[in-house]
């Protein structure tokens, strides 16, 4: 045999040498859930080690994430019932819990990223993430708030904005309203290919934001669909979208790698809570290994063309690689 594969995996070191994808901190967003109140954690039942946290607790959360060298936090408000309603009038309040935190945040951390979510859905009393009138959720009319919520955010110090609402031309409607306002150099980072997932159920029980009535595939994408996502991800390229994200990560690593041969704007994949959370179930169950589950998974995404992934495994990798 003059070909042995073998010798290129024959101790640690060559191991090592030979590696094709490496995965570091700094390739991870930190999704963290913000709750009403004074030193709250509440940890979500679908999502062991993920809380729920009070304004004043989260500083806490990312001061410590920040010491073990996570830089970027992708903040999601669970809103009150009673503030909710048809047009998400709370998401332009700017002494609202989310604003107002968003604001406290970029004071107590000016040197960390901070990426937002426009959508409507936490705040929306039907608990889609456009206007819906008659049941239909409507697209032109939500742009408009969606361009607002943008706006609001960028205000407050957002980094990046990520609109998740998949409605169609707001990725350009959105950099149309920051630019008009002097964010120019507010980033989006487009939920580009997000699909009809039944992967974010944990997500909706930490939001308390699930539908009301429905569900959204007319405007997520079909699971069964490829070659739809490079319209989408035409769409968002001419849009203006400094980053494309597909979305869940686990099940659509060919739509990461699909993107990522075919634009060259980073891509970001989003590995989402009902991942995190079938992971958390059989490791409590010890019937998988938790960090090597986890690493396995990541190293998987970013192998499949993703620069950057947002995950609630993040402080926890972080933690294992410190330990390491
Ligand atoms: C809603 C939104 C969702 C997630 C992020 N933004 C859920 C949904 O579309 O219903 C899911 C994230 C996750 O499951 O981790 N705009």
């Amino acid at each position: 045999m003059l070909r042995r594969p073998r010798r290129n995996r024959k101790s640690a070191v060559v191991r090592n040498l030979v590696e094709e994808t490496t995965l570091s901190v700094q390739d991870l967003i930190f999704p963290v859930f913000l709750i009403d109140g004074q030193n709250k954690a509440i940890e979500v039942q679908s999502m062991p080690g993920i809380y729920r946290y009070s304004a004043d607790r989260l500083m806490d959360e990312i001061a410590a994430c920040r010491d073990l060298g996570i830089k970027t936090f992708d903040v999601f408000p669970n809103i009150a019932e009673e503030l909710k309603d048809k047009y998400a009038t709370e998401s332009l309040n700017p002494d609202g819990l989310y604003l107002r935190t968003l604001r406290q945040i970029r004071e107590n951390f000016p040197d960390v990223c901070i990426m937002t979510d426009v959508a409507l859905d936490p705040y929306s009393s039907d608990g889609h993430d456009g206007i819906v009138e008659n049941g239909e959720i409507l697209n032109d009319a939500t742009l408009d708030v969606l361009g607002k919520m943008a706006v609001a955010q960028a205000r407050a110090g957002a980094d990046i904005i990520g609109p998740s609402d998949m409605m169609d031309g707001r990725v350009g409607f959105i950099r149309e309203a920051l630019d008009a306002e002097g964010f120019t150099n507010v980033s989006i980072m487009s939920y580009t290919a997000k699909y009809a997932s039944g992967f974010y159920g944990p997500f909706r029980d930490a939001l308390d934001s699930a539908p009301k009535f429905g569900d959204k595939k007319t405007y997520q994408m079909n699971p069964a669909n490829k070659r739809e996502a490079l319209i989408e991800a035409d769409l968002d390229y001419a849009e203006g979208a400094d980053i494309l994200m597909v979305k869940p990560a686990l099940s659509y690593l060919d739509i990461i790698q699909l993107l990522n041969t075919n634009y060259d704007l980073p891509i970001a994949a989003y590995n989402v809570s009902g991942e995190y959370a079938m992971v958390k179930a059989a490791a409590q169950k010890g019937w998988l290994d938790n960090d090597r589950i986890m690493t396995e998974m990541l190293l998987s995404m970013k192998r499949a063309g993703a620069k950057i992934i947002l995950t609630y495994f993040a402080k926890e990798y972080a933690q294992l690689i410190k330990n390491q």
